[in-house]
């Protein structure tokens, strides 16, 4: 496919300014409260037979490779002022390990909460720790915080009390992101959550909510990957007031509604936090899509079909958002917190349970919409949408999925000869292919061909632009909203607003590139059930 050399080399766009009046109010820090934060796509070095158990020689000497390009990226971001520098999920050994075949690649990663141990000074404390001690001296040599991920070994007794959480061979092995403060100190540790399709690793006993303060930025939140849908460790990270979260990642894209850079950006604004998100960058995989995010502005890169499989690394200038943040350190008391979870599935307040909360009888529209649109459903993202076509350039529709409804009003701008169809879906329930998660959707799609039976697939790219207010009314505050135009280009919703009773409002103009998806994407984390994936 020929893509237009506009589209191949201008995949990092920064929103230098737009204006927002919305109740997702943003009101930018004072210019001088920023920082320099920097993210790498990583093109990794893959083990080729993951299923193999190596030596441990061979294991660093592959992972050592990776860590050349780290070192490489490293430089590269200090020279243009970087802070803070994250590196993807499983950047550093791959996929597809084993339970045993992973062994050679663990190294036990004290917990920085109990010890302090600079692995570059005094690599001498710890047999086995070279992954850690080079992490450490990449972190003191350039001068930044430095967050990697990377597999963690923790022996644990065996017991025959039932009620022991140890594995029956005798240890732990997490999914783990490791943060080094600019000296090389260990400061931070956090063992993922929520796994996806990852045998090598177990469940933590208990969620962690990790942070860890900086002197230029104050405090970060630590999640992985699938993490970002559920809200262990996420969304207790963000009620409990982070609103900086670094967010290592090997996401497979997946659209229409789940794409990275989509729920990168949807993430951010919807829960109006920074995200600083670094994605494995991988052909075969699908996995590309990395950024830096506030509510107020995006970096971002996302690779098209035929760009060259390579790394990138961002880099952007962003105001801190941690209230409590004072703007010194305090010497010696870079402070780690450390908080067990008390894992409650119910601190989502939703402003109503959505089979009572529904008010049928939108203002502006119960009498406007024609009751006899004609619904259909069709699969997208797995998940039985109940969709109205757009059959007129311009109108207003609703559908509902029981009692859960959408409604949108648009306005497609005359693109030429081009004929495409859109959709209106919506979707209320529990999602449950590679995950289940309770959902309330509201999504505006390009359908992939000229059938009905084609909305919900995937399609990237589109001509038609529109106009539009896509609206609906929640049962929970957590409302995910983004726009995506055509070949991965974020547009920044131009209104977002809220209400007490849940409902959301997005509206949107005057589009740079043709529509792909405008969705508000809400999650039902009282409704349980946490993530069962195991
Ligand atoms: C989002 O954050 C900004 C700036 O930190 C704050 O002023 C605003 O009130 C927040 N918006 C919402 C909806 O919480
Ligand atoms: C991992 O396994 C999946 C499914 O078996 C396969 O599609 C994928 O290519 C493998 N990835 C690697 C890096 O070996
Ligand atoms: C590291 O391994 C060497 C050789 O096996 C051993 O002599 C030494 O005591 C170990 N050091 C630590 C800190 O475990
Ligand atoms: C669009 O759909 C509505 C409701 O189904 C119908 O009344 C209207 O005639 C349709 N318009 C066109 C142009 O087909
Ligand atoms: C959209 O573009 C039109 C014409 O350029 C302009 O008058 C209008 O103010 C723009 N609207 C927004 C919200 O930017």
């Amino acid at each position: 496919m020929a893509l237009r050399e506009e589209t191949m080399f201008l995949s990092v766009v920064v929103f230098v300014s737009f204006s927002v009046t919305s109740a997702v109010g943003h009101t930018e820090p004072a210019a001088d409260s920023s920082y320099v934060a920097a993210v790498y796509e990583h093109h990794l070095i893959l083990n080729p037979e993951p299923h193999v158990t190596l030596s441990r020689a061979a294991a660093l000497q592959h992972v050592q490779k990776n860590l050349d390009i780290y070192e490489e990226q490293a430089a590269r971001a200090a020279r243009q002022g970087a802070q803070i520098l994250v590196f993807p999920e499983d950047g550093l050994h791959g996929f597809n390990f084993s339970r045993s075949s992973i062994s050679s690649y663990l190294e036990t990663i004290p917990d920085p909460e109990l010890e302090s141990w600079n692995p570059c000074t005094e690599p001498g404390r710890y047999n086995n720790t070279e992954v850690l001690q080079r992490l450490s001296c990449m972190a003191r040599r350039h001068n930044l915080y430095l967050v990697a991920n990377m597999p963690d070994h923790q022996p644990c007794p065996l017991t025959t009390s039932p009620s022991s959480s140890c594995p029956s061979d005798g240890r732990w092995q997490f999914n783990t992101n490791v943060v080094f403060r600019s000296d090389g100190q260990l400061v931070a540790r956090y063992h993922k959550q929520n796994l996806y399709f990852e045998e090598a690793f177990d469940t933590p006993p208990q969620p962690e909510i990790i942070t860890f303060d900086t002197p230029f930025a104050g405090r970060f939140g630590l999640l992985i990957c699938f993490d970002i849908l559920f809200h262990e460790p996420t969304i207790s990270l963000v009620e409990r007031g982070v609103r900086q979260l670094i967010y290592p990642t090997a996401w497979m894209n997946q659209l229409p509604l789940l794409d990275t850079i989509q729920f990168q950006r949807a993430f951010s604004l919807g829960a109006n936090v920074t995200l600083l998100a670094a994605n494995i960058r991988n052909d075969k995989l699908i996995m590309t899509g990395s950024g830096i995010y506030t509510p107020f502005s995006a970096t971002y890169h996302h690779a098209q079909i035929g760009d060259p499989e390579e790394g990138r690394l961002l880099v952007a200038r962003v105001p801190v958002l941690d209230p409590l943040w004072v703007g010194q350190s305090v010497d010696g008391e870079e402070g780690l917190v450390r908080e067990e979870s008390t894992s409650s599935k119910d601190t989502d307040s939703g402003y109503c349970h959505q089979e009572t909360c529904f008010d049928s009888s939108h203002p502006e529209t119960a009498s406007t919409v024609s009751p006899l649109s004609v619904t259909f459903v069709s699969s997208m993202m797995y998940d039985p949408y109940t969709f109205v076509l757009l059959n007129e350039t311009e109108g207003k529709l609703n559908v509902c999925y029981g009692t859960f409804c959408c409604h949108l009003q648009y306005r497609q701008l005359p693109q030429g000869t081009s004929k495409e169809l859109y959709a209106l879906g919506a979707f209320a329930g529990t999602h449950t292919v590679n995950g289940r998660f309770a959902l309330q959707v509201c999504a505006l799609v390009r359908c992939a061909g000229s059938e009905a039976s084609s909305c919900g697939q995937e399609v990237e790219e589109a001509e038609t632009k529109m106009d539009f207010l896509l609206e609906g009314k929640f049962g929970t505050r957590y409302v995910y909203p983004s726009v995506l135009a055509s070949h991965m280009v974020l547009e920044q919703p131009e209104h977002l607003e809220k209400t007490a009773d849940g409902r959301m409002t997005m509206k949107h103009s005057n589009m740079t590139g043709g529509l792909v998806t405008a969705c508000l994407y809400g999650r039902m984390y009282h409704l349980g059930p946490m993530n069962e994936l195991l």
